[in-house]
């Protein structure tokens, strides 16, 4: 055989020779599967029985067969499937047997994330819809001769039927985002007339909780993107910073321009949104962005949060080619930094 041959695959490949033993490793095989492996028997080196069983078929009967193989270093795991191929060279009367690993946990992957994201929407749903069930019997029995337990007890409905309603919102937002990820927005928008207006509307709301909205912004700034969906992104950034930071406090938005953003390569506009509340532990911040990944599931629940706003932050501005940073110091506040590209071919 040609020594080297299996280099040219870049999956790992092994050859076993007629007594069972690896005869030939790839680089992939030896980077991915380990190096100690030359000339040692198959049975020691892959071990698991679900790979053994096709590969003493390939010597015993010649089949080709096809097996699941998983290999776990440290906290990843990574499936393989692996085709075994019996090989018999001319005038050669005993086998070799080659084996090819395919990487396939991707493959695998995405039906699990899936299957995850089905679950966790079940689950938000039904917890919302179990209090108002257990409302009606409440109303329909013990409730029924009280008229102030009676408007107590629609209260507490009105507001389970409400986190029901926006978690219903921000999933048909994010299933519309997933649809349009590769289009662009077509639209010109002024961003800093758009704040005003968003900070104008959210500021009474955040005066109820003692928190005040500082806005500092030049007159105006003009940015390719889409009127509603910029909106949405500042108004859950701003939400945030008044839900999760200080009570008494002070949110504040600025924005300003930046000349030339490496990223984006070009001209940009840069929002900053900064709170002084608690901050956010460093291992959760790169998680944040993932649908309902919340810090503190009870204290979201309880300001009404969904979970998914900045999932959907962060498909907005992926839309619009630009950039979201998040930075928290413990005890001293967050800044959500979100820059976009300020022309259209940036
Ligand atoms: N300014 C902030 N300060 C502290 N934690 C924050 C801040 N913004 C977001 N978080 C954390 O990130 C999580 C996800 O945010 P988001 O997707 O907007 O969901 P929601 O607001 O519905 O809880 C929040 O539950 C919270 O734990
Ligand atoms: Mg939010």
């Amino acid at each position: 055989m040609i020594p080297g041959i299996l280099d040219a695959l870049l999956e790992p490949a092994l050859l076993l020779d007629p007594a069972g033993r690896v005869a030939m490793a790839n680089t992939a095989a030896r980077d991915r599967l380990g190096v100690w492996m030359m000339g040692r028997s198959y049975i020691s080196v892959l071990r698991q029985p679900a790979l053994l069983a096709p590969v003493e078929d390939a010597y015993a009967h010649g089949t080709e067969g096809t097996a699941r193989f998983t290999q776990s270093s440290g906290e990843v795991d990574t499936l393989y499937s692996v085709r075994v191929s019996p090989i018999r060279a001319e005038g050669e009367r005993q086998r070799h047997v080659l084996l090819v690993f395919r990487d396939v946990s991707e493959l695998n992957a995405a039906p699990t994330m899936r299957r995850d994201f089905v679950a966790n929407v079940s689950h938000e749903l039904k917890t919302p819809l179990t209090a108002v069930m257990g409302f009606v019997e409440t109303l329909q029995g013990p409730a029924r001769e009280d008229p102030k337990g009676r408007d107590r007890f629609l209260a507490l409905m009105a507001q389970e039927l409400s986190r029901m309603n926006r978690l219903v919102s921000d999933l048909l937002s994010l299933s519309r985002l997933e649809g349009q990820s590769r289009r662009r927005p077509t639209g010109r928008v002024d961003l800093a007339e758009l704040i005003t207006d968003l900070i104008a509307a959210l500021e009474p709301g955040a005066a109820d909780n003692d928190v005040d909205i500082e806005f500092d912004s030049p007159p105006t700034a003009m940015a390719p993107g889409d009127r509603d969906q910029l909106t949405q992104v500042v108004t859950n950034l701003v939400e945030n910073a008044v839900k999760y930071g200080a009570r008494p406090g002070i949110v504040t938005v600025t924005l300003r321009r930046v000349t030339r953003e490496p990223v984006i390569r070009g001209p940009a506009w840069r929002i900053a949104v900064t709170d002084r509340g608690a901050g956010i532990p460093p291992e959760h911040i790169p998680r944040l962005t993932e649908r309902f990944y919340r810090v503190d599931t009870g204290r979201s629940r309880e300001q009404g949060g969904t979970g998914l706003g900045l999932a959907i932050v962060k498909h907005i501005i992926n839309r619009h080619r630009g950039r979201l940073q998040i930075t928290s110091e413990l005890g001293k506040g967050t800044t959500v930094t979100v820059t976009l590209p300020a022309e259209v071919n940036a």
